[in-house]
């Protein structure tokens, strides 16, 4: 098994280990001790792995209540926020109590802020089901649901208090879901892990529990460093510029990997234009995409994305901080002129 622990305000471990979803209960009445569970889960989620849940818990004499949504980012939203405290609090749950989110980012970001503001906040667990929530969710704290206005408008840090990631339960994923995540997993690869980067080019001898591993690492180091997202944080924003823009001009029909994928090849161009990273690391980078069934160009104008991006979140006066890789493994952050945006989302074009 393999162990992370995060050093935050309160420190958390999570666990990788392929079939930890059937020891489940052990390991949270361990770290947790007596406590009740409300399980939340995802209808496709709760079909494939609900039953091995519940059945771990109560084995280590938990008792559990369940709360399922539709599956989709449809569900992240008040509505199932009030929804899910009114049934903590019917169920009568007390701060000793735990909220367990079982599925992918939707239901963990769902579940992390009931807990965070249900009766002002108590412990929950993670057990993340995709390969975007293992690497990317289950570190950072940042829990959420969408506004009619926009995506994760309304939200809280909230830390969980242990985190389970079984790789067993990836095999599942229809190839879509999986090759989204995975562009994240290739953003921790360029931005911070050579060797990350050669083992997914190998993925026929690659330890997917190692990966996961990897990535969760990378996360933990640059999330200790900076809990509140100012500084090196950002540099997780790999890809983000453009892929945001990319996601937003498209309505949302492109999944959010798939924009950070066009968004890598964007943003490495431009350092390689600017001089900051070797012309190698293109054609590097674009096989691997290509290899996970990930796009690596669009045909939106330029112009479109500029009006997208510039409506970006991450936009701080006349400038905009972009991630440039400076090789396999490494990144730093330059701030450029919103006038320069543009000229930096012109790649990802043949
Ligand atoms: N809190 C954070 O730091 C953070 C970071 C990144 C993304 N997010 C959020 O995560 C969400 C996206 O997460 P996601 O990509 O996991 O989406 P998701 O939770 O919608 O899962 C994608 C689909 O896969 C299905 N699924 C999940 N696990 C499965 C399994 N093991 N087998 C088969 N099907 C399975 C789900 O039912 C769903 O239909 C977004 O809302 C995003 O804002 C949060
Ligand atoms: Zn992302």
């Amino acid at each position: 098994m393999k162990t992370i622990t995060v050093h935050v305000s309160r420190p958390y471990d999570i666990h990788i280990e392929s079939g930890i979803l059937a020891r489940a209960g052990e390991y949270i009445k361990d770290t947790m001790g007596a406590c009740r569970v409300m399980i939340v889960t995802d209808d496709t989620v709760r079909a494939l792995y609900g039953d091995t849940l519940s059945r771990s818990l109560h084995s280590a004499g938990l008792d559990t209540a369940e709360f399922v949504i539709p599956h989709g980012e449809a569900s992240k939203n008040t509505t199932s926020l009030i929804a899910l405290l009114n049934a903590l609090a019917e169920n009568a749950f007390t701060r000793t109590d735990i909220v367990c989110a079982l599925g992918g980012g939707v239901v963990g970001d769902l579940a992390g802020f009931a807990a965070a503001v249900y009766l002002r906040g108590i412990r929950y667990v993670g057990i993340p089901t995709t390969v975007l929530s293992c690497v990317d969710s289950s570190v950072g704290g940042k829990t959420a649901v969408d506004l009619a206005a926009g995506k994760n408008l309304a939200g809280a840090f909230h830390h969980p208090s242990l985190v389970l990631c079984d790789p067993d339960t990836l095999q599942t994923l229809t190839p879509e879901v999986r090759a989204d995540g995975f562009a994240e997993v290739i953003k921790y690869a360029v931005i911070g892990d050579a060797v990350l980067f050669d083992m997914l080019s190998n993925p026929d001898t690659m330890d997917m529990a190692t990966v996961i591993a990897r990535c969760i690492a990378q996360k933990a180091r640059i999330v200790e460093e900076d809990e509140t997202d100012h500084g090196v944080r950002k540099h997780l924003n790999f890809g983000h510029t453009a892929g945001h823009a990319i996601e937003l001009r498209s309505n949302f029909s492109l999944m959010h990997g798939h924009g950070v994928a066009i968004g890598m090849r964007i943003a490495t161009e431009y350092a390689i234009r600017r001089g900051i990273c070797p012309a190698q690391v293109l054609p590097a980078l674009s096989k691997l995409l290509t290899q996970y069934d990930l796009p690596t160009e669009t045909e939106y104008a330029v112009d479109d994305l500029y009006e997208a991006a510039t409506h970006d979140k991450k936009r701080e006066g006349g400038h905009i901080d972009v991630v440039l890789p400076t090789g396999i493994g490494g990144c730093m952050l330059q701030r450029i002129p919103v006038a320069e945006l543009p000229d930096f989302l012109r790649g990802g074009r043949s």
